[in-house]
């Protein structure tokens, strides 16, 4: 089984919805069983919170069901999961300062935007303080880029994917 976390900063508007499109696929594809996806935020602000109301409006404008509620990363997973992959550079950055404190390495912390091809910059835009069209926005680069992803582990994994 191959293991993946989603990592945001407050767990409700983009790893949820990452998550949950990773899911869809990996379904579309009759391949749930090989996987275990979920997803995590750096802060404790939104512990327990089901996603932001316009990610679950996104969800459903592209009909993914989205079932989760926030948690913050903690140590367990940097053993658990065999990829973590961040929504941007500053969550990156909190991943690794956490798992140093934790006195934990993890070889494969990625930008979920690395796997974006030709994608200019590397952060999935934070959409907290905006409006619906930056949910829109985050659907088209996570949709684009876990494509992608699963192509990357079908090379990596060929006897899972
Ligand atoms: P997320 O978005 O990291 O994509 O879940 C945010 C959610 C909440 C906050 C910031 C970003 N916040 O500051 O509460």
């Amino acid at each position: 089984m191959i293991k993946v976390l989603f990592v945001c900063l407050g767990n409700i508007c983009r790893s949820p919805l990452a998550e949950a499109i990773f899911n869809q696929k990996v379904k579309a594809f009759g391949l749930s069983q090989n996987f275990k996806c979920d997803s995590c935020g750096t802060s404790d602000y939104h512990i327990g919170e089901l996603p932001d109301e316009r990610t679950i409006a996104c969800a459903k404008r592209h009909q993914i069901p989205i079932h989760h509620r926030a948690r913050q990363l903690n140590r367990v997973d940097a053993r658990e999961f065999d990829y973590i992959l961040a929504m941007d550079h500053s969550n990156k950055k909190n991943i690794e300062i956490d798992l140093q404190k934790y006195r934990l390495s993890h070889d494969h912390i990625y930008l979920i935007r690395e796997f974006q091809p030709n994608s200019d910059n590397l952060d999935v835009p934070d959409p907290y303080y905006g409006g619906e069209e930056g949910f829109e926005n985050v659907y088209k680069i996570l949709d684009e880029s876990i494509d992608h992803f699963l192509e990357y582990l079908k090379v990596e994994h060929q006897e899972y994917v």
